[in-house]
């Protein structure tokens, strides 16, 4: 280094020092959480008033977020505020000093310490939500969740940073909502928010359908199918006690239950002989194997020995993105209704608007199951009743009802679940879904129903389309709604 340099060097570690306040490095495990802070001079002329914002600022700072992603506006008014409170090292306790005398300060109460301890933890956990969207990977919307297929929207899409969303988030889950502030007054906003909920629902989901109960996961949906198929037995061998119902699934379902119902499911076997790449809506005969299936389920049926309250099925299976033909599953249709069994359909996956439709089975004109299971990309999972169960046996779908539970009180699943629903009616993405899943199958050769893909077709043939990154275990592929064409060309080429 020479002379110039040197002095160079000297100069600026001057100024530096000079100008800056307590400048430390970031080592979260010292408890340091950002550094750089105080690089301005002090002015100590200006007072910063307390407000909403620098609280939202500092809970930011306390959840992992860095200073250096604040504006210097911004950044001088968090300043201000800490030098106030002497306040020079942004270290937890000095943040969490920091946000509960503001806090204090703003909300005018007095809570114990314990109390807001919890709040702060409370504030992180719901900004955290704000700040995914923009920790988002640049490649999501290319990479289709490698074919697991649980979101419906890209996790960058803009929704997800809606402030009015964000806003109510935070004041749900938060001491500014109900939880807290109100937590002895009359607490009303969950009921709100259900509200809400229960209208973007009906505004998608099939007409006159009911959801008749929530779960945690699909999973638990599919499990709970046997407290209908219970009650079905129970009606059709006019039974009370003794009641092990048994459900049949038919082929090459994907069974996802827990372990302890799984052995209450019996495999149908080999029923994928009969399903197709593409949904075959013509009113044509029964094929001779679709009759042979239709009579040996008939047989199970009549067996007075076998208990069974349902068959379980998916519209389009998920493991194969194959389907049943439309004559099959009206004549199904007409078999289960003539013995009183139930005809479950899995959604979980093909839920929700992927295939062009909120569910699959609408596809199928004079096609109803009695019951669907939902979950995944819609955040809240749970049992759909369809109209013909609901109009002719609500004593079964009674069965299931279980109404309030943790979810339906659960702002945070409610509020992400009705942002979805209305993105999903807002920006047609049921009907993009629809014409991109064409637009795909007709330019590159895959085969499935709207944006619910096989790759499977394409594998082998001379001009493959590129899918690096969005290949999937299954071969199928499960975009976002809102892929367009065009950007699936880019993926694609
Ligand atoms: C068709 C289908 N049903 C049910 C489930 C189970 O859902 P969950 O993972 O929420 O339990 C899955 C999950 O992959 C699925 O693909």
């Amino acid at each position: 280094m020479n002379f110039y340099s040197k002095l160079f060097l000297i100069l600026l570690l001057f100024f530096q020092n000079n100008n800056s306040y307590a400048v430390k490095k970031i080592d979260n495990k010292s408890n340091l959480v950002c550094t750089s802070l105080f690089k301005t001079s002090r002015n100590s002329n200006e007072i910063y008033a307390p407000t909403k914002d620098l609280l939202r600022w500092l809970i930011t700072l306390r959840g992992g977020g860095k200073i250096s992603d604040f504006s210097p506006k911004v950044k001088k008014q968090i300043k201000l505020f800490l030098e106030q409170n002497f306040i020079y090292e942004l270290t937890t306790e000095n943040l969490d000093r920091a946000i509960i005398s503001l806090y204090k300060n703003i909300a005018n109460i007095e809570a114990d310490q314990s109390e807001l301890k919890t709040w702060i933890g409370n504030q992180i956990a719901s900004l955290r939500i704000g700040m995914a969207s923009h920790e988002a990977d640049p490649m999501d919307s290319h990479d289709f969740q490698r074919g697991w297929g649980f979101r419906l929207l890209r996790e960058s899409d803009p929704i997800f940073s809606d402030p009015n969303y964000l806003a109510e988030m935070l004041s749900s889950t938060s001491l500014w909502g109900t939880h807290f502030i109100r937590r002895r007054g009359k607490f009303d906003l969950d009921e709100k928010y259900f509200k809400e909920f229960n209208q973007l629902w009906r505004s998608v989901a099939p007409y006159k359908s009911e959801i008749a109960r929530f779960t945690i996961s699909g999973s638990e949906a599919n499990n709970s199918l046997f407290l209908f198929a219970d009650k079905a037995v129970q009606k059709r061998f006019q039974k009370i006690t003794q009641i092990k119902s048994e459900i049949l699934a038919l082929g090459n379902t994907y069974i996802a239950t827990d372990s302890s119902v799984r052995n209450r499911f019996n495999i149908f076997p080999e029923f994928s002989e009969i399903t197709t790449s593409e949904l075959d809506l013509s009113d044509r005969p029964l094929t001779f194997l679709e009759q042979e299936k239709l009579d040996s389920l008939r047989s199970i049926f009549s067996d007075s020995k076998r208990q069974v309250g349902g068959i379980l099925l998916e519209i389009v299976y998920s493991r194969t993105i194959k389907m049943f033909s439309r004559s099959f599953l009206i004549s199904l249709r007409n078999l289960c209704d003539e013995y009183g069994v139930l005809i479950f359909d899995d959604e979980v996956l093909s839920g929700g608007g992927r295939t062009g439709k909120f569910f699959a089975y609408e596809h199928i004109q004079g096609f109803e199951p009695d019951f669907v299971t939902f979950g995944k990309g819609l955040v809240v999972s749970g049992v759909l009743a369809t109209r013909r169960i609901i109009e002719s046996n609500y004593s079964i779908v009674n069965a299931g009802a279980l109404h309030q539970t943790t979810v339906t009180n659960h702002n945070e699943v409610i509020l992400k679940s009705s942002l979805i629903l209305r993105r999903i009616q807002e920006g047609h993405l049921m009907e993009n879904a629809f014409n991109t899943g064409n637009y795909l199958k007709e330019k590159y050769g895959f085969t499935g129903l709207g944006l619910m893909l096989s790759t499977q077709s394409v594998m082998n043939s001379p001009r493959k389309p590129n899918l690096v990154n969005v290949a999937s275990v299954y071969n199928r592929l499960l975009p976002y709604l809102d892929l367009t064409p065009e950007e699936a060309d880019q993926i694609f080429e």
